[in-house]
C-alpha cells in the first residue's frame, strides 16, 4: 500500500529532508488557513491534533469531549454475511486493520440483516472489543418494541452499546426519551438521529435545533453536499458530533472516478487514492466528527483508514475535487 506523505516537521519520519518537511508544515498552515477563511467555516469544533505520519486523528465529541477517530466503518451490506469462514475472515481481519490503524468506531443497525451479529461475533473475546465504540440504530415504531429491539442488539453486538441512533427518524419522538432515559441509567453513553434521505435534512435540522442530541449521522460526500447548507452549520452551532454515512455514494463515486489517474495537486497534498481524497473532502469540512465507508475488503480498509492521518484539504483542493467531478 502507498504510505501517506504526511507530514514531515518534528514528528517527522526519519530520514526525511528537513527543508521538505518545513515546506509541507507551510504548506498545512496554509491550508488550515485558506479553510477558516471561507464564509461559514470556523476552526474545526474538534481538537484536530497535527496530523502525524501514520496516525489516524482524533475529534472530539462537542457534548461528552470524548475523542473519536475520524474513520469509522459501515456495515451495511458489507457485514451481512453469514457464518462460513470464508465469509468471516476478511471482515475480521478489515476489523483487525481498522484498529491496528487507530479506528474505533463501527455503525450497524438491526435493519442491515445479520451485520449486528456478524460485528459482534467478531469482536467477541478479543482486545479490540474494549476500545470498540459500538454504534447502532432503533429501527421500529413504539416504545416497548424499541426496548426490546435495542436489547436484542446489545446481546448481538457484545453486551456493551455507545451510541444509539433512531433511524430514519422512525418514531423519534416515542425513541429520543427512551434512549435519554437508557443513556441517564449508563446503559448506553450517546443519543444519536439519522436519515440517509436529502428531503430528510430539514427535518433532522429542526430536531438537532431544538433538542440536546450528540450524534447526527447524515448524508455527506463530495458529489452529495447538501448537508453543508444548514445542517452541518446547525450541527457545529448546537454541539452534536457528525458522522458521515455514505462517503462514496455506496461506491458509485468510486466507480466514476475508475481508471482516472489522481491529480498532481491530490498527491501533493497527500492522497494516495481518490478513496483517500474523498475522505479528506468529508474530514476537511470543520463540523464532521468522522466518516464511515463500508467495505469487506481488507486492502480497502487499509486505504480508507491512511485518509484519517492526512491534513484538511485546502479551500484551492476543495474545488479541483469538486471540478474534477
Ligand atoms: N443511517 C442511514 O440511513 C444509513 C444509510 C446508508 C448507510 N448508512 C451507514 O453508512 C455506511 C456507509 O455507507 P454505504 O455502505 O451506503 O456506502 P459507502 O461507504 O459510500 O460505499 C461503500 C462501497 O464502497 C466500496 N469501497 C469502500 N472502500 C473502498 C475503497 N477504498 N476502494 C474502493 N471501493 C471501496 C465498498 O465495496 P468493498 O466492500 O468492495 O470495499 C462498498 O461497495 C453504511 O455501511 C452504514 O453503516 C447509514
Amino acid at each position: 500500500m502507498p504510505r501517506s506523505r504526511w507530514p514531515a516537521g518534528p514528528e517527522a519520519a526519519p530520514g526525511a529532508p528537513p527543508d521538505e518537511g518545513r515546506r509541507r508544515l507551510l504548506r498545512l498552515a496554509a491550508g488550515a488557513g485558506a479553510l477558516a477563511a471561507l464564509p461559514g467555516w470556523a476552526r474545526p469544533q474538534a481538537t484536530a491534533p497535527r496530523p502525524q505520519e501514520g496516525r489516524m486523528q482524533t475529534r472530539s465529541t462537542p457534548r461528552t469531549g470524548e475523542p473519536l477517530p475520524v474513520i469509522g466503518l459501515g456495515t451495511w451490506q458489507a457485514f451481512d454475511v453469514g457464518a462460513s469462514e470464508a465469509e468471516r475472515a476478511p471482515r475480521r481481519e478489515v476489523l483487525r486493520l481498522l484498529f491496528a490503524a487507530g479506528g474505533r468506531l463501527v455503525d450497524s443497525s438491526p435493519m442491515y440483516g445479520r451485520a449486528e451479529a456478524v460485528v459482534g461475533d467478531l469482536l467477541r473475546g478479543r482486545p479490540e472489543q474494549r476500545t470498540a465504540y459500538v454504534a447502532t440504530k432503533v429501527w421500529t415504531t413504539g416504545r416497548a418494541e424499541g426496548e426490546a429491539q435495542m436489547a436484542e442488539s446489545e446481546r448481538r453486538m457484545g453486551g456493551r452499546l455507545d451510541l444509539v441512533q433512531v433511524h430514519n427518524l422512525q418514531d423519534w419522538k416515542t425513541h429520543l426519551p427512551t434512549l435519554r432515559a437508557w443513556k441517564r441509567a449508563g446503559r448506553i453513553r450517546h443519543v444519536g438521529i439519522t436519515h440517509y434521505a436529502l428531503s430528510a435534512l430539514g427535518e433532522l435540522e429542526q430536531i438537532v435545533r431544538r433538542e440536546e442530541i450528540d450524534f447526527v449521522q447524515l448524508p455527506y460526500s463530495a458529489g452529495v453536499r447538501e448537508a453543508e447548507a444548514r445542517l452541518l452549520p446547525a450541527c457545529q452551532e448546537r454541539g452534536a458530533a457528525v458522522i458521515v454515512m455514505r462517503p462514496f455514494e455506496q461506491g458509485d463515486l468510486l466507480r466514476r472516478l475508475r481508471g482516472r489517474p489522481l491529480p498532481g495537486w491530490a498527491t501533493e497534498g497527500g492522497a494516495a487514492s481518490w478513496a483517500q481524497l474523498l475522505l479528506q473532502f468529508i474530514l476537511s469540512h470543520p463540523a464532521v466528527t468522522v466518516a464511515i465507508p463500508a467495505t469487506s475488503k481488507p486492502e480497502h480498509m487499509e486505504d480508507n483508514a491512511r485518509a484519517g492521518a492526512l491534513p484538511p484539504l485546502t479551500a484551492e483542493a476543495r474545488k479541483r475535487l469538486l471540478a474534477e467531478l
